[in-house]
Formats: C-alpha cells, sequence, structure tokens
C-alpha cells in the first residue's frame, strides 16, 4: 500500500493540476511550433496579416506591396547620392520595417518608433530575419519621444504618418527640433482631387480649421477614418480622426521652421487615396 502524501502548496512546473476527466485542452499547446525552425514559421505567426512583401532572393512569403523596395525611399536616398552611411536617421511609423530596412542597406543608424503594437512585434520579426542590427525598433508614440528628446538626428523620416495626425502643424515643429533634413512623405488636401472622388470627400465632412501659427493661417481639414477602423489591416495611428494640411500650408510650415531648402522628388495629384508628395526638406 502506498502512504498518502500530503500535497505541497506548490506544485512543480512540469506537473500539470489534475484535470477533470475529458476536458479540453486549453490550447496552450496551440502556441508550439513543432515543425523544423524557420523565418517563414516566424513570418506565420502574422500570416494573412502581412502589408509587405520581404526582399524577392529570401524566398519567404508575407504581403503584397513591395515596401521593402520601395520606390519612395531610393528616390530619397539618391537625393542624397546614395550615401547615407553612417547617418543617423529617425523614423516615424515603421510599421513592418520596409523603410527601415532600406535605410539601414543604404549604411544608416536607424531609430524606429512604432506605435502599434501588433506592427511593433512584425519590425522585430523582420528585423531579426534580415539581421538589421544597427536598427533599433521602440514600441510607443513618437510625439512625447520628440517631445522629450534631447537626441539629434542626420535625417528623419516621417512617411505615411502626417496626414494620420490630429496636429501636423505640431509635429513638424517637433521634428524640425531634432533634425536639419526631414523626408516627407504624406497625402495632402486639395478642393478639386478631394471634391471629384467620392470616396476621399466622404471621410471630409466637417468644415476645415484655420490655425493661427507664428503670425500664420494654415488651414487644416478634419478627416474621419469611420469604418475604416473596423478594419483590422488599419494602420493608421491611434486617432479616431485626422486633420489633413494643404499644399500651401506645408511648405508654409516647412519654411517658417528654417527647412526651407525643399525639394519635391514626388508627386501625385490623382492618387487613389487622395494627393501625396514626397519631399526632401533641408535647412
Ligand atoms: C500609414 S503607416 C506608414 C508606414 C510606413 N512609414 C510607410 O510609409 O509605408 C503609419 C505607421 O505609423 C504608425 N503611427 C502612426 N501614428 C503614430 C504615433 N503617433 N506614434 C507611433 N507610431 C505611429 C502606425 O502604427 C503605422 O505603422
Amino acid at each position: 500500500m502506498f502512504r498518502k502524501k500530503t500535497p505541497s502548496p506548490t506544485p512543480p512546473a512540469e506537473v500539470a493540476p489534475p484535470a477533470p476527466e475529458q476536458a479540453p485542452h486549453s490550447g496552450i499547446l496551440d502556441q508550439y511550433v513543432r515543425t523544423l525552425p524557420s523565418e517563414q514559421n516566424a513570418l506565420d505567426l502574422f500570416a494573412g496579416s502581412w502589408s509587405s512583401a520581404l526582399p524577392g532572393l529570401l524566398g519567404l512569403a508575407a504581403g503584397p506591396l513591395p515596401i521593402f523596395d520601395d520606390d519612395r525611399i531610393k528616390k530619397v536616398l539618391a537625393h542624397f547620392d546614395n550615401n547615407i552611411t553612417g547617418f543617423k536617421v529617425l523614423e516615424l511609423g515603421p510599421l513592418e520595417g520596409g523603410h527601415t530596412y532600406m535605410l539601414h542597406e543604404a549604411g544608416a543608424e536607424v531609430t524606429a518608433i512604432e506605435g502599434s503594437s501588433k506592427a511593433y512585434l512584425k519590425c522585430l520579426v523582420v528585423k531579426e530575419i534580415l539581421h538589421m542590427n544597427r536598427a533599433s525598433f521602440h514600441l510607443g508614440d513618437f510625439t512625447p519621444y520628440l517631445e522629450q528628446s534631447d537626441d539629434t538626428f542626420d535625417l528623419v523620416l516621417a512617411s505615411g504618418v502626417l496626414y494620420h495626425t490630429l496636429d501636423p502643424v505640431g509635429l513638424l515643429e517637433l521634428v524640425a527640433k531634432v533634425t536639419d533634413k526631414v523626408a516627407i512623405w504624406t497625402h495632402y488636401w486639395e478642393e478639386d482631387a478631394v471634391r471629384s472622388d467620392e470616396k476621399i470627400s466622404r471621410v471630409f465632412l466637417d468644415d476645415p480649421l484655420d490655425q493661427q501659427w507664428r503670425g500664420r493661417t494654415i488651414r487644416l481639414h478634419p478627416r474621419h477614418y469611420r469604418e475604416a477602423l473596423g478594419w483590422s489591416g488599419f494602420c493608421g495611428g491611434p486617432e479616431t480622426s485626422a486633420r489633413w494640411m494643404e499644399r500651401d500650408g506645408l511648405m508654409t510650415v516647412l519654411t517658417e521652421l528654417g527647412l526651407h531648402n525643399i525639394t519635391v522628388l514626388e508627386e501625385e495629384t490623382d492618387h487613389l487615396n487622395g494627393p501625396a508628395i514626397l519631399l526632401v526638406a533641408q535647412r
């Protein structure tokens, strides 16, 4: 006969608590990957939700868009004679790390700040796969970072973020505090383009706001996200709406901030989602 033992208060970790007969397993085993370790396994943690295609030679399956080989970033790099070796770059909103990769490949040391926890984790997966050892990703909001930062950067990349903020003028002011060079890709508001496209005009419901700034009037156009917020692929930012600048307002603010040497690298007035501009502004 075995003697009945007094149960220890904390069972050793490998001893599972007695399960009720025929209880369904909790799903914890679904978190284990039993196949050969691979980069694809890591990507598949987010299967079906990648936006970007990874560099072709790797033969890995992620998303459809060529963000790791983006013509916009090629134009920015060409503007700097494809020589940004040693540049300290701050990237706002890296999403899945595609532009980070291109900057890193071009020799930069990149600090990238991403607010979406899912996007941040994707960036870490990509960082590991692509050995981006001079890139660091940080989870959080770039606005308080810029407000509090004493760091300075050779270049700030603000691609796809200005038109997602409620305070684009304030964001530009903060950017100008930490750098003498900014590369921006953004949508902007333009009457004809917005009014002639029902898909775009329906998200601009409210009257424009006139922001008084340094003796100038900067017109901003409230843009509501509406049902986009219910889409699991939404990657705009943490706000429920944004305010779009006009092209002139953008140029005025950059100039007033001392970033007056402005080179327009690309302009798409008929972009699907609204007029868009790619520029580099320098002191
Ligand atoms: C439209 S995506 C642009 C991604 C990429 N930069 C590009 O141009 O393709 C905007 C990205 O910025 C991030 N983002 C927006 N606002 C942010 C904020 N205030 N702080 C940190 N990340 C933000 C979003 O989560 C998203 O990853």
